[in-house]
């Protein structure tokens, strides 16, 4: 990505800097993705050396790792605002617009950080793009309703392909529901493809995450840019 650092090492400067904004009795957002595993990875050491926080993870995976590492889980029951999210990103637009859900925990991202006071995007500089669409639009749909919402989304030009696994099998979600990607290339209006696909009757959510982060820390050898909305 970039002369002298590797796109894995500005993960980790990216989550690393956002610890800075960790303060002791937080409730926080855990993202999905390998720069969220890297944030919860450091925050698992800072636990260990006294930090008090709880959090609420966007995946199975997640709550996986930070249970392995002691961090304390909670619940919306327990927990219902958070007080900051962190997670990665596919894509990061301008205003901050983002894709998100290449891991597939799009719906519990969203729920997440639309529960969060503040969400902050860890991300390394490949992430950021003019705009939105190179990389392919997630759409999460009841599995019995692939059918018609694959149909639906391919009418509006979208080009959905059904999420695999390497080895053929489907992909389910945490939630047990399939994901279409769309391969639509350039999205001109993302709102007006955010409001054209959550209309479709059977679609659950999709990775169009606008206004919602408060601002992006992004790495790369110049160091981490705070990237305001
Ligand atoms: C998970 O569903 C995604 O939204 C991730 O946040 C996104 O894919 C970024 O992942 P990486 O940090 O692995 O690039």
């Amino acid at each position: 990505m970039t002369q002298g650092l590797t796109q894995d090492g500005a993960k980790r400067m990216a989550a690393r800097h956002a610890l800075e904004f960790v303060e002791d009795g937080m409730s926080l957002g855990l993202g999905t993705g390998t720069t969220s595993a890297i944030f919860i990875q450091e925050l698992g050491e800072r636990v260990k050396g006294g930090l008090k926080v709880r959090g609420i993870a966007t995946s199975a995976a997640s709550q996986k790792l930070a249970e392995s590492l002691s961090i304390p889980i909670t619940n919306f029951e327990e927990t219902p605002e958070l007080d900051l999210a962190i997670d990665g990103a596919d894509e990061v637009g301008p205003g901050l617009a983002l894709i998100k859900g290449g891991g597939g925990a799009l719906l519990r991202e969203k729920i997440v950080e639309s529960a969060a006071r503040k969400f902050i995007v860890i991300a390394d500089s490949s992430k950021l793009v003019q705009k939105l669409g190179k990389f392919p639009l997630p759409v999460e749909v009841i599995q019995m309703a692939k059918p018609t919402v694959e149909r639906r989304l391919a009418a509006l030009g979208l080009n959905p392909k059904l999420r695999h696994h390497a080895d053929g099998s489907k992909y389910i979600t945490d939630e047990n529901n399939f994901i279409l990607d769309c391969f639509c290339g350039e999205i001109d209006d993302p709102a007006k493809t955010a409001a054209d696909i959550r209309a479709i009757v059977g679609v659950v959510e999709h990775g169009l995450f606008l206004n919602m982060a408060s601002f992006a820390l992004i790495a790369s050898d110049q160091g981490v840019a705070k990237v305001a909305r």
